[in-house]
């Protein structure tokens, strides 16, 4: 060969592998072929009290500990100028007077102030508090005057001790009586406290010493933090599934979730450990209880709030299998399945019932409208068949149009899965929760999953899943690019075959950065700020694209859907109100790939579709703190010509084409 074509066959030896002469891929779109409508319920959100997600995340409280009722009663709390050994020396000191059985929060606490000044107590909060400029907050405290005259002066203090606001109460009966202040904050910390002063001698007795922002989701008192749920609310789920997760179970049956012990006067829900406290011997959580002020009515009212259908899930009876395992005996099953009707009722019941009186006199005389009820979390074997079986016979008999939601325990394969698989099916359960935590590989390689599902079968709940970059549990996990990107590949899957898959939910949803125990998670947040992970705009991708009704979408070459050929992953949907053609196609490759969507069928393109691409550069890229918009969303608009789009799929990518129609 003389050198000139030598050179020639080097250079285009070097296009063809950079893709300069790949073949462009065709992707044909027959939007004349309705699969299935799309579920409302498609795209949900999960919800579990890990990570500090609902006590000192979610709910917006900013005391740790505020009616003293941890393990340890002063937990959270720095007594000032006492000293518990030398009587004589105090300014005052803490008796911590427990009420016995009968109370649902037995403990408070019982201050003799012994000199006119120097005597307080010091709120660490969640991990610190986070105060900002200019924000008020609202101090609330229960308390008795029993002997004496004192004045109650409150102040945030910043993390170098300077006072940030101050406020003063002054307690003027015997009797228990909620006394409020409202503090402005001259400064902006994450890490503030409260410090509560008792000055006058006296004898006070103090509880549910509480402090919350003003500025709360809708600005309810006793309200959720608003960043937080504005990112719920931006995700517009079709559902919320709540309490969890393992904490639904507890670790051993005392301690599984109890719905009604979360209802009623915030004062007077009892207060228990969290299960997520001591999981992890790597992620240990000594403070970690749950307040339950966040709790079934506050939950009930913010899927309303999101335009999401609620999703509880309850015990089933069993506590969780990962722990001790027990179960309660099948003749004594009757008190459970009495709070999964009772909880339908608080739900959904007249006024004049016993639970629906208890909504209404909460603020909602409405009913929440609650369609479906999930039960059991993470169950498996025939011990848990057995027992959805008494719970889905008693629903169903007093509330047929209930939607019951049941599992197929922790793996998604398995001899687990399959018996429970199997069994469910012979059952005519109606929706089956699956649960997925693997590496990007799985869901990569899953796309197809549910491709082969019985169609005539039970429908799917995709509960749990989340792409892990090391393994499950593993504190190392990270949200970056590659497992996002490999859930939108496994997204892909699951919206064609929305036929039977109806509803879907990425897990855990929240993190404290400075509070987890699990890790990967959808959103994370300190006390002030709150990011969204690449995770996490994949799910907004899809949900606030979700269309109504499924089409096909094939590649011309091989005849089928692309689950993966040249790592290319897609699906499509039509939405019947904005009338666009709606196409989700991720690239996995390491290349960009050229690409012509085919319309074909009735439906006419108006010439332009807007294109919003989700990639990076670096598959170990991660959004944090410092670089929240480091992997977002990025809007442009492309024509088409006639019907076809002739597009440029960037490599690693998520891309949603929305193809208007006329
Ligand atoms: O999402 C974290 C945990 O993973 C859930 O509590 C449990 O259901 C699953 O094992």
């Amino acid at each position: 060969m003389n050198k000139s074509l030598s050179i020639l066959s080097f250079v285009l030896t070097l296009l063809v592998n950079n893709g300069a002469f790949a073949q462009t891929r065709e992707l044909s779109v027959n939007t004349d072929k309705v699969i299935a409508p799309i579920q409302p319920t498609m795209w949900g959100i999960f919800f579990e009290d890990i990570n500090f997600a609902a006590d000192g995340g979610l709910y917006a409280e900013m005391v740790k500990n505020r009616s003293f009722e941890f393990d340890v009663p002063l937990m959270g709390w720095t007594e000032h100028n006492s000293n518990r050994f030398a009587v004589a020396t105090n300014a005052g000191r803490a008796l911590i007077i427990n009420r016995g059985t009968g109370f649902t929060n037995p403990r408070f606490a019982r201050l003799a102030i012994l000199q006119d000044k120097g005597y307080g107590l010091t709120n660490e909060g969640f991990r610190g508090m986070g105060i900002s400029k200019d924000q008020e907050y609202t101090f609330t405290m229960l308390a008795g005057q029993l002997e004496g005259n004192t004045t109650v002066r409150v102040q945030l203090i910043d993390s170098k001790g300077v006072v940030a606001g101050e406020a003063q109460v002054k307690p003027d009966s015997k009797d228990w009586k909620k006394y409020t202040a409202r503090i402005k904050s001259s400064t902006t910390d994450p890490k503030a406290k409260l410090s509560v002063w008792f000055d006058g001698k006296g004898v006070l007795d103090v509880d549910m010493i509480s402090l919350f922002p003003v500025d709360t989701w809708k600005n309810r008192p006793n309200g959720l933090r608003k960043d937080l749920v504005q990112l719920l609310a931006d995700l517009k789920p079709g559902f919320v599934r709540f309490p969890g997760g393992c904490i639904v179970e507890g670790r051993e049956l005392a301690t599984r979730y109890q719905w009604k012990k979360t209802v009623g006067k915030v004062e007077d829900r009892e207060l228990i450990i969290n299960r997520w406290n001591t999981e992890f011997a790597h992620r240990p959580t000594p403070d970690y209880y749950q307040s339950y002020g966040l709790g079934f009515y506050e939950y009930f009212e913010l899927s309303e709030d999101l335009g999401a259908e609620p999703l509880p899930i309850l015990s089933c009876g069993l506590a969780c299998q990962f722990n001790t395992a027990e179960v309660v005996p099948m003749g004594e099953l009757d008190p459970y399945v009495q709070d999964a009707l009772d909880l339908i009722e608080f739900a959904n019941g007249d006024v004049t019932t016993k639970w629906g009186a208890l909504r209404q006199a909460m603020g909602h005389p409405a009913p929440f409208n609650l369609k479906m009820l999930g039960i059991g979390n993470e169950q498996w074997g025939p011990q848990y068949i057995e027992r959805y079986e008494i719970f889905a016979k008693a629903i169903k008999e007093k509330y047929p149009n209930i939607r019951i939601v049941s599992g197929t325990g922790p793996s998604p394969d398995g001899e687990l899965f399959d018996f429970a698989a199997a069994e469910l099916k012979r059952l005519n359960a109606e929706i089956v929760d699956e649960h997925y935590y693997a590496k990007p590989e799985w869901f990569f390689k899953n796309a197809n999953r549910y491709d082969s599902y019985d169609r005539k079968g039970y429908k799917i709940f995709a509960g749990e899943y989340a792409a892990q970059s090391k393994n499950t549990v593993n504190p190392d996990n990270k949200n970056n690019w590659l497992c996002a990107l490999s859930e939108a590949a496994f997204m892909t899957g699951l919206e064609r075959n929305a036929e039977i898959v109806v509803m879907c939910s990425y897990a855990p949803l929240f993190a404290h950065a400075e509070a987890w125990q699990w890790t990967p998670d959808l959103i994370w947040f300190d006390n002030l700020n709150s990011y969204a992970t690449p995770n996490y705009y994949v799910q907004q991708l899809f949900s606030t694209n979700k269309g109504t009704e499924l089409l096909s979408i094939t590649g011309v070459k091989e005849k089928t859907a692309l689950t993966g050929q040249d790592g290319l992953y897609a699906s499509a949907v039509y939405d019947n109100k904005t009338k666009d053609i709606i196409v989700k196609v991720v690239n996995a490759a390491a290349k960009a790939q050229s690409a012509t969507i085919s319309l074909s069928g009735k439906r006419r393109p108006t010439g332009e579709a807007v294109v919003t691409t989700l990639t990076s550069n670096d598959v170990e890229a991660v959004n944090s703190f410092a670089e929240p918009g480091k992997i977002k969303p990025v809007n442009s608009k492309v024509g088409l010509s006639g019907k076809k789009l002739q597009v440029s799929l960037q490599p690693n990518s998520l891309t949603v084409f929305r193809i208007k129609t006329k």
